[in-house]
């Protein structure tokens, strides 16, 4: 019912998809997936089926559904967020909370599909590089899944909820004195070498679960799309996700228009941001990325063909944004709209500030900003940069000073 197909985004050249392979062989471009369904799709396909990413099982290459790994991932909300609407003048503002993903970031819903594929490939064991996300996700869908999982972190830069979980749900985790780019070209090296499947945004598997982003977003704003996407970016696998699941539902016509993505990054690691404010195809790696965003402190993305195509297709933008600025979004949304997300994330509502002074953006659009992990991911960070809290005697009187 349904036809996959591995083709290089860079030369179109096609691949078996029982076969493990990450980049084409012979251009070294990176792959995407296709998933043909050949009966009809429209918005009675997915009624009545619980909100979650398996939803959209037809259009998820996956061909056995008995047999996927799932912890009941995607299905977020997408909130009004009525009191930053108010905050910046702007008047239609939606926030897709993917922290609330089963380990508390959007990368669940690769990693369903991405683990999924490794049983399917009749795999023993697989591993990635990361900032910490990818690492809680992939040892809790390993876990589920019965196979071995091995991660490799940079050293000190990872937030403490994060490898609170990798070690949790029973990850070999593999800390490297250096930073994640390093540990990524480790990590490719020795999935060849071992025969482990190598489960980073590189893996175009993943990507394919990550754009029901998309799917539900115009799902939630009931088949309309809108104006403006705003994604942080870090390796640049998920925006390009996203903007593949808004071409899909436009394309079996679920939508009639799509959204442009805007693209997020931190001032000390944006690669991204300068190659599209220099109208160039390539970037230029950044060696020593800096940024209290952990999550997206990536000097040399490998996804940035993807990111770049999606920024271009979709007429979007890129534009990169201080610490200083993300904590103080972190805080307003936390503040505001009661919504808690780890700084990375916080780094879409600075960018739609910044964006909106600049007047790149509207007032009068209607903006979907993605935040992408849990603020509990990262508690450290709200104890360093937010304010002290008191401890007194057990008296009335001393805390009725504080009130
Ligand atoms: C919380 C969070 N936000 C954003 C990103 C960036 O996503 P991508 O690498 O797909 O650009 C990550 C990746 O680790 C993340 O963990
Ligand atoms: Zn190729």
């Amino acid at each position: 019912m349904k036809k996959i197909t591995v083709r290089c985004i860079k030369c179109n050249r096609i691949y078996k998809s029982d076969e493990i392979i990450y980049v084409c062989r012979v251009c070294g471009g990176l792959l995407e997936i296709i998933v043909e369904y050949k009966g009809d799709i429209s918005r009675k396909t997915f009624e009545g089926r619980d909100f979650y990413l398996w939803r959209y099982r037809e259009l998820m290459p996956i061909i056995d559904y008995s047999k996927i790994v799932t912890l009941r991932e995607g299905g977020t909300p997408l909130t009004r967020a009525k009191n930053l609407e108010k905050e910046f003048g702007l008047k239609e503002l939606y926030i897709k909370n993917e922290g609330l993903n089963p380990t508390g970031s959007f990368k669940d819903r690769g990693m369903t599909i991405g683990v999924s594929k490794a049983l399917e490939l009749n795999v023993k064991a697989v591993a990635c590089a990361s900032t910490g996300n990818t690492s809680a996700s992939l040892a809790a869908y390993a876990a589920k899944a019965g196979i071995k999982c091995y991660v490799l972190i940079p050293s000190k830069k990872i937030a403490i909820g994060k490898l609170a979980q990798a070690i949790l749900h029973g990850a070999k985790v593999i800390s490297i004195r250096g930073n994640f780019d390093k540990a990524l070209k480790i990590v490719r090296e020795i999935c060849s070498k071992h025969n482990i499947y190598l489960l980073n945004s590189i893996n175009p598997w993943r990507l394919e679960g990550q754009k029901t982003i998309g799917y539900e977003i115009v799902e939630q704003l009931n088949y309309e799309a809108p104006d403006t996407v705003i994604v942080p970016v870090g390796n640049s696998g998920n925006i390009y996700a996203i903007w593949k699941g808004f071409k899909e539902f436009y394309k079996y016509g679920l939508v009639d228009k799509v959204p442009r993505m805007i693209g997020i990054q931190a001032e000390g690691a944006s690669p991204i941001v300068k190659a599209v404010k220099n109208k160039s195809v390539e970037i230029t790696p950044i060696k020593k990325p800096e940024t209290i965003a952990t999550a997206i402190r990536i000097g040399n993305p490998v996804n940035a063909p993807r990111a770049l195509k999606a920024i271009r297709e979709s007429n979007g933008y890129a534009e990169a944004v201080s610490d200083k600025e993300i904590i103080e979004a972190q805080k307003l949304l936390a503040r505001k709209e009661g919504i808690g997300v780890e700084p990375a994330s916080a780094a879409s509502i600075a960018g739609l500030k910044k964006l909106l002074e600049e007047g790149i953006i509207d007032r009068d659009e209607k903006v979907v900003c993605v935040v992408t992990g849990h603020a509990l991911k990262d508690p450290e960070i709200i104890f360093r940069m937010y304010e002290k809290y008191v401890e007194v005697d057990p008296k009335i009187e001393e805390v009725e000073k504080h009130l």
